[in-house]
């Protein structure tokens, strides 16, 4: 895959600098030519010297320098370039890259290119959780931009999780499968959104204020990430999303029926609708009638089938993937814990359905991902760029699951 290819390897500041030498001498061994990038940061950590060695190239740094100008300049720099690789990616190149900033040699080169871009992300736990960082990752993969890792482990400040970045080797297999696939190429992804009606009787409903919104826009970010996205939806106001195979349904009994119509194709099961808890006993053949004087009517319910937990139930040859929310008024973490738990859930997305401007029916929403030992928060956002984000993560955590 690499041989013959032309690279660009930027490196930005980060103690991880280090294994960027090891990844060139990778690289060069593999037949691949590479030309190195450095931002001031990196050439405190590691010396120009040290990858013109192994390069055999002179290295980049400046932007507005004559002599490299002369030689091959920024722009004819990015177009030699068949493949760029940023390792290690700090949290404030990301955020740089996010906002398309050219204020240096790096930045300004993957806004010129046309090339491929993969970036191997380097920092601080914390950091590396904190909402912006997130949401500029999820913004540049929504891109296209493929990004390698970060692993989680021991941090070189003293901290445990998620940022550290991957060794040289891992970096190079990831970069010796085809980088222009999709995340979810050749998957196959339900979900189901918006709300279910349970009648009472021919004119009457019980239901809920599920807009699909959220579940819609999630079809929409899978269906942009490659996979094949069948939507199982309750009646909503809202245009089935282009590329995507829509199921209309009402009751959570349809919508059950729906969602285990041969499940075995499925590899991730998303469930956003709000799906009645309780349906009639017996829907009333006739419209019920006021009587006279009767100032309470009784009515018999029976529960619903749970869908997202008969889809986790599943023997493991036809279970997917399977992925939950939880809406939830108060203790979010704590309920929605719980419900990952009961549901035997691979993950699910909590939702504080009681905030104001986000949950049901809001253009908004801000959502925690939990799984086993991890839990991510995303920061209030639109839901088609929330959407993007949960996909991004949901994917890394299906591969991881793999
Ligand atoms: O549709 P929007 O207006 O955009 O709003 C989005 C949303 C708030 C509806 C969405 O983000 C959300 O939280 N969906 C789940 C709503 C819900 O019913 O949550 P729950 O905590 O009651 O249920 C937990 C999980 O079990 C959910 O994945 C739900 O789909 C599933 N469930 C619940 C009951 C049932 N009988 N079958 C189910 O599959």
């Amino acid at each position: 895959m690499l041989a013959g290819k032309q690279i660009l390897l930027g490196v930005s500041g980060g103690i991880a600098a280090y294994k960027s030498a090891e990844l060139t001498r990778l690289l060069v061994k593999a037949g691949a030519q590479v030309r190195v990038v450095l931002t001031q940061g990196a050439a405190e950590f590691i010396t120009p010297l040290t990858f013109q060695a192994l390069s055999g190239h002179p290295v980049h740094q400046h932007l507005l320098d004559e002599q490299a100008e002369a030689g091959m300049g920024h722009i004819e720099l990015a177009k030699w370039a068949d493949l760029i690789i940023i390792a290690p990616a700090s949290a404030n190149l990301i955020a740089r890259l996010a906002a398309g900033m050219a204020d240096d040699l790096l930045t300004t080169l993957t806004l010129a290119t046309e090339a491929p871009i993969a970036l191997a992300p380097a920092m601080n736990q914390a950091m590396w959780k904190d909402p912006r960082t997130q949401r500029n990752v999820a913004y540049l993969a929504s891109l296209g931009w493929q990004i390698l890792g970060p692993a989680s482990g021991a941090q070189a400040c003293g901290d445990v999780g998620p940022g550290r970045m991957l060794e040289a080797s891992d970096i190079f297999e990831l970069l010796s499968r085809p980088v222009s696939e999709p995340l979810l190429a050749g998957k196959t992804l339900w979900i189901t959104a918006g709300p279910t009606r349970e009648a009472l009787d021919p004119v009457r409903f019980i239901s809920n204020h599920s807009s699909g919104k959220m579940g819609y826009a999630l079809a929409a970010a899978a269906q942009a990430a490659g996979a094949r996205v069948k939507l199982i939806s309750g009646p909503v106001n809202l245009p089935c999303p282009p590329g995507v195979e829509c199921i209309q349904v009402e009751s959570a009994e349809q919508m059950l029926a729906a969602s285990l119509d041969g499940i075995e194709a499925c590899d991730i099961f998303i469930a956003a609708a709000a799906v009645a808890d309780y349906r009639m006993a017996e829907v009333a053949a006739h419209k019920i009638k006021k009587t006279p004087g009767q100032q309470d009517l009784k009515l018999h319910l029976v529960q619903n089938p749970d869908i997202v937990a008969t889809v986790a139930a599943l023997p493991p040859d036809r279970r997917p993937f399977t992925v939950g929310f939880a809406a939830e008024t108060q203790d979010v973490l704590t309920y929605a814990q719980d419900k990952l738990n009961r549901k035997r859930l691979d993950m699910i997305i909590a939702n504080d359905v009681s905030a104001a401007g986000i949950g049901f029916n809001s253009d908004d929403n801000a959502v925690t991902l939990i799984r086993p030992q991890h839990h991510l928060t995303l920061a209030r956002a639109p839901k088609a760029l929330l959407a993007q984000q949960i996909i991004h993560h949901l994917a890394q955590a299906y591969y991881q699951h793999a």
